[in-house]
């Protein structure tokens, strides 16, 4: 294993502030059992978190949820991780946001912010988001245009019920004006695994996107950087998920534990030490979730031997534990995996099959 002394901090810190959240998004990656509001940490914690992520080395600070806005308190977590010195991202479906919240927000130090469309047709997007919240996103995004210091991210994710129209999609966004725009295939995690049958592309489907997200680069390119993720189960090599386990990035969930990835609580074995009983550099550096799969100790053939080792880290645990009941097997995304078949089939297989799609079930905001 990889010494824990020789591992540098982590850039990234993602915050869950909440589970909570107003939409019902039928890919959301949240896991199947969420915090309550009651176990969330208070504001004076999460304060002493960012501190503490700052003296790690971590730049930036990611507030996600669930939907942030569903805390009354989100201000003074913005300021709290500006003071600290992060670069403040939120990440939000902008519900619960208001003309005088947005500039109270920005006020208190928000850098960047990143909203999510659900599809270019309002009564579609309010179907997969199972909630009426189109023409609410439309509306703010002119709003949060309008904030002249906040960088701005339009972030669409797309599956197989949205890809047909996914240039008028790309059209929509543009219309917002934001500087980057992400087009992510679903990750099939949490909720969205629970519809994998309903949200895998078609391989036509994956061609056609390619090519109209490789043009749409291109006539965007200097205006608006667009990034584009595309869905491993089709893919030759896997992802870096989350740029190496322990490696990168340390999330928090809503009740303060400590985790390397958004689904790691779906490997069986693994301990979760919570900031309540520690304090961060303690957790990146001893707490056993991390060191897991840190360096190649734990890899079986055939990424013990390949040279992509150092590239891609055997792909995703959480992908390898979902579908082959096996959190140290390679990926199998990528070609060279003996199951990689299985994740073929899969994909093959989907369209044809007749699921009902499960909404993430969630409690209303209190306020918006
Ligand atoms: Fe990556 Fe493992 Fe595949 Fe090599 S065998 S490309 S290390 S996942
Ligand atoms: Fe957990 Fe990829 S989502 S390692």
């Amino acid at each position: 294993m990889t010494s824990t002394q020789q591992i540098p901090g982590p850039l990234s810190l993602v915050c869950e502030v909440t589970h909570r959240c107003p939409l019902h998004c039928v890919y959301c990656s949240n896991p199947l059992v969420m915090q309550q509001a009651e176990a969330e940490l208070p504001t004076e914690a999460w304060t002493r978190v960012f501190t503490e992520a700052a003296q790690l080395g971590v730049a930036h600070l990611h507030l996600t949820g669930g939907e942030p806005l569903a805390r009354h308190d989100i201000a003074d977590l913005i300021r709290a991780g500006r003071n600290a010195g992060l670069y403040v991202n939120m990440i939000t479906s902008a519900i619960g946001l208001s003309e005088p919240r947005l500039a109270a927000l920005v006020e208190a130090g928000l850098d960047h912010i990143q909203l999510s469309l659900q599809d270019a047709d309002e009564v579609l997007a309010n179907r997969w988001a199972g909630a009426r919240t189109h023409a609410k996103k439309l509306e703010m995004a002119a709003l949060i245009k309008a904030q002249p210091h906040l960088a701005f991210t339009v972030n669409i994710v797309v599956h197989r019920q949205n890809l047909d129209r996914l240039e008028e999609m790309i059209a929509l966004a543009e219309s917002m004006g934001p500087e980057r725009m992400e087009i992510a295939h679903v990750q099939y995690y949490g909720w969205a695994l629970k519809n994998r049958d309903l949200l895998l592309p078609t391989r036509e489907q994956l061609e056609r996107s390619t090519k109209t997200l490789r043009e749409a680069q291109e006539r965007l390119a200097g205006r608006i950087h667009l990034q584009a993720v595309v869905p491993d189960y089709y893919a030759r090599y896997p992802k870096a998920c989350v740029g190496g386990w322990g490696r990168q990035l340390m999330l928090i969930d809503p009740a303060g534990r400590a985790m390397p990835c958004h689904s790691a609580s779906i490997i069986s074995g693994l301990a979760f030490d919570n900031v309540r009983d520690h304090d961060l550099a303690w957790l990146w550096h001893e707490s056993s979730a991390f060191h897991r799969f840190r360096g190649d100790d734990w890899m079986q053939e055939p990424c013990r031997s390949c040279e992509r080792k150092t590239v891609d880290f055997g792909g995703c645990r959480c992908q390898a534990m979902q579908v082959l009941d096996d959190a140290d097997a390679t990926d199998p995304a990528c070609h060279l995996s003996p199951h990689h078949e299985q994740l073929i089939k899969i994909a093959e297989a989907a369209p044809a099959g007749t699921n009902t799609l499960h909404y993430r079930t969630i409690e209303l905001l209190s306020h918006s």
